[in-house]
């Protein structure tokens, strides 16, 4: 018996892939483990194990079929969804992640896929040219994006012959990844709070200054950090994004705004993370009509922004302060200086420029803190925001200094 995975409920799908034939100990495992568990099966899993054997691991009737009355009648495929606490396919075909990347819903286990708010893992297995193929890439940074995770694949020698990526992890491995995934409540009981994206800073009643910030690390953040336990506002500038179902949101448009927003909430949290790119000027004064073109220039006289986390960090009482430094040239001479000016906790150099950074789905940072200096390689913002928030809950419980 495994503690934390004791009474978790957790769907695993099947997918028709060789590997199939593992789905059966990985079964075996969770229940030793004292998960309960019910397991979805697609038509083509079916060629390589049968529903029978499934049945017998889990010690449940196998769901394949999204019309089936009777299956329905027992526990229908929405209250299936609902009931997970983790959703793991294994094998996870090329096919099957490529119908979630683009959301497709035309048999059981995309259908879940879809209705389900529990976590939901991808464990992908395929011949290796079909997991390097840049299509089945594309998928995988999508579905990473939408914050599934992908487990594996692991390398070495295939059923087809060939070697190289593309085994299904080991069972045991699964079983070991899954308890670790429960076992995150590294932020329980923790208030974050988070700014995220740009800010708008009127000219007229039609246009503004802004920058490309897109909200991306901010939102990704926010997600990993309600993924560790923590309760999260998120105080969000102009962005295209879905806020987390999980977290106080909380928009706004300005800069100053955002300082009003995160001032009247910044009392009762334990970490404030601050990653928006917010504007440093203001126009003095914004034209009440569209301002029409006539002289050949036209002069904005701006005034500074406050500066926020610089307010936070004069607080009496002040919570761990992240800040970050997006930068072009010079980046950790330049991001060790904001840290000292700012007094922060934590402050993380972010890469930016063409093609990097802001606005992007990869980043590229290094994490400055007391005395110590962490780079990360160039990674999605998704799986980055895991790695911070981990270091971050780290520091947290190993107690904090500037
Ligand atoms: O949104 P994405 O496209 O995903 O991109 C993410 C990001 C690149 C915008 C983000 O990771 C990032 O680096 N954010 C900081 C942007 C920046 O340049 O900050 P700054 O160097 O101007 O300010 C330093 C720190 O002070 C930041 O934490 C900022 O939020 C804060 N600040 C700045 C000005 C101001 N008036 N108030 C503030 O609180």
């Amino acid at each position: 018996m495994n503690p934390v995975l004791a009474n978790k409920q957790i769907v695993v799908g099947v997918t028709g892939g060789i590997a199939a034939y593992k789905s059966a100990d990985f079964v075996r495992r969770l229940r030793e483990a004292g998960a309960v568990v019910r397991v979805v099966m697609t038509d083509h899993a079916k060629a390589f194990i049968t529903p029978l054997t499934m049945q017998a691991v889990s010690g449940h009737p196998v769901y394949d079929d999204l019309f089936d009355l009777q299956a329905e009648a027992a526990m229908g495929h929405i209250e299936l969804a609902r009931w997970a606490d983790a959703m793991v396919i294994a094998p996870a075909t090329a096919d099957v992640m490529a119908k979630i990347a683009h959301g497709e819903a035309n048999d059981l286990l995309t259908t879940l896929c879809l209705a389900t708010r529990a976590k939901l893992i991808l464990v992908p297995a395929m011949n290796q040219v079909m997991w390097e193929n840049s299509l089945t890439q594309a998928n995988v940074q999508a579905l990473q994006t939408k914050h599934m995770y992908i487990w594996g694949p692991g390398t070495g020698s295939q059923a087809c012959g060939e070697v190289g990526p593309g085994r299904m992890l080991e069972p045991i491995t699964l079983v070991e990844q899954l308890s670790a995934l429960f076992m995150t409540g590294s932020l329980s009981g923790k208030q974050v709070l988070i700014t995220a994206g740009p800010t708008h800073e009127a000219i007229d009643p039609v246009r503004y200054i802004t920058n490309v910030s897109s909200g991306k690390m901010g939102y990704a953040l926010a997600e990993s950090a309600i993924e560790a336990g923590a309760h999260v506002t998120l105080i969000s500038g102009p962005v295209h994004l879905v806020p987390p179902v999980r977290a106080e949101y909380i928009p706004v448009i300005s800069a100053r705004q955002m300082y009003n927003a995160v001032l009247q909430r910044v009392k009762d949290c334990d970490i404030f993370l601050s990653v928006a790119a917010v504007s440093d000027y203001h126009c003095q004064s914004v034209a009440s009509q569209k301002i029409a073109k006539s002289a050949e220039q036209l002069t904005l006289v701006l005034e500074r922004n406050p500066d926020i986390l610089a307010t936070v960090a004069e607080l009496p009482t002040r919570p761990y302060l992240v800040g970050f430094a997006a930068e072009t040239d010079h980046l950790i001479s330049k991001a060790q200086a904001k840290w000292t000016k700012k007094k922060l906790d934590m402050i993380i150099a972010n890469e930016v420029g063409e093609q990097k950074g802001m606005g992007q789905e990869d980043n590229t940072v290094t994490v400055l803190w007391k005395n110590q200096q962490k780079a990360f390689a160039t990674m999605s913002k998704v799986k980055l925001a895991r790695e911070l928030i981990a270091l971050i809950a780290g520091e947290i419980h190993n107690g904090r200094s500037h």
